[in-house]
């Protein structure tokens, strides 16, 4: 929603109507609240009466680039709460963007339609761009260039909460694409809200967090530690974040094929290092660095809880910005 004065706003306690643009709005807080909130939803997901928390309202889903599980868990979870969705893939085939109409006219014309409006764009800052576009709807974020995704992390630090009933006192194993990866630069932001977190992030060296992310996220209160090699990661760990080379934002693809897979997740590599108590995530899509072999182990929940949860934390959010109550 335009914002006069160009600056994140903050949940603090308030989610009614806010855009959710960055994990930057959020306080420790604020997402334990809507983890108390996704409980809620968890039920109405899983029980059979319909719900009207969003009866009469239509959200808008627009995503210039492709998703699986973003689109149809928003989808999903409009849809769980009884509204209804106004779906634009691929705008730049399939709307007016085709004839060379802008982003801010495109949002423009779909809040008049709409209650809210999500969207998924390929270069960094153009949700915020959308965000300040719009006049009367809130904006969600769902992916915005190689900058953030928040409502990833927010299911991110639900599913790690499911599992260890804290949010402090962490250690993780963050590997593959730290520098393109949206996910991984909102998960350490959310991580860092809580205290005595250590993250090992392991990448090729082509691969790091941007030096600019690194002091960034430095001055806060989170702990990290660049790895080059497997043999520096500790043998216990909290959770495991695996996430796929970035092969869109690649200009030189041979510099892609050099580092790709540099880092595979596979049942030998885990039953050298441990990793008892760890859960096994990813944001997915996977494409080899995780190997099947994995996904039969209990502790892997990228195909299990993490999805589901993304469904959940998103009814969470739509109901406390556009519910009825
Ligand atoms: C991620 C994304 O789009 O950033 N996917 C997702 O939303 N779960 C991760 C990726 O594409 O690698």
């Amino acid at each position: 929603m335009s914002n006069h004065d160009s600056g994140l706003i903050k949940i603090n306690g308030k989610y009614k109507g806010k855009d959710i643009l960055s994990l930057d709005q959020f306080t420790s807080k604020d997402i334990l609240a809507l983890y108390k909130k996704t409980q809620q939803m968890k039920r109405i997901a899983l029980g059979a009466k319909p719900a009207k928390n969003l009866a009469g309202k239509i959200v808008a889903i627009i995503f210039y680039e492709p998703s699986s599980r973003t689109f149809n868990s928003f989808a999903a979870a409009v849809k769980q709460l009884g509204g209804q969705t106004l779906e634009v893939h691929d705008p730049k085939t399939f709307s007016s963007v085709s004839k060379g109409e802008t982003l801010e006219d495109t949002i423009r014309v779909l809040e008049a339609y709409t209650d809210a409006i999500v969207i998924r764009h390929n270069e960094q800052g153009s949700v915020q761009k959308a965000a300040d576009a719009a006049e009367f709807v809130p904006v969600f974020n769902a992916g915005d260039g190689i900058g953030e995704h928040p409502t990833q992390a927010l299911l991110d630090l639900m599913t790690i909460y499911d599992k260890h009933k804290r949010l402090n006192n962490l250690t993780g194993i963050m590997a593959g694409d730290l520098l393109n990866g949206r996910t991984i630069h909102s998960l350490i932001r959310g991580l860092s809200l809580f205290k005595n977190n250590i993250i090992y992030l392991l990448s090729p060296k082509e691969l790091k967090l941007s030096k600019d992310d690194f002091n960034l996220f430095s001055q806060r209160n989170i702990k990290l530690i660049e790895v080059s090699n497997i043999n520096d990661l500790p043998k216990e760990a909290d959770f495991l974040y695996w996430t796929r080379v970035q092969k869109e934002r690649f200009k030189d693809l041979s510099v892609y094929e050099k580092v790709k897979n540099k880092f595979v997740l596979d049942k030998k590599l885990i039953d050298n290092m441990g990793w008892k108590n760890a859960i096994f995530m990813h944001p997915l899509p996977r494409v080899g660095e995780i190997a099947l072999d994995v996904d039969e182990d209990k502790r892997a929940v990228y195909l299990r809880s993490q999805i589901r949860n993304g469904m959940y934390v998103r009814m969470a959010l739509l109901d406390l910005i556009i519910g009825r109550k």
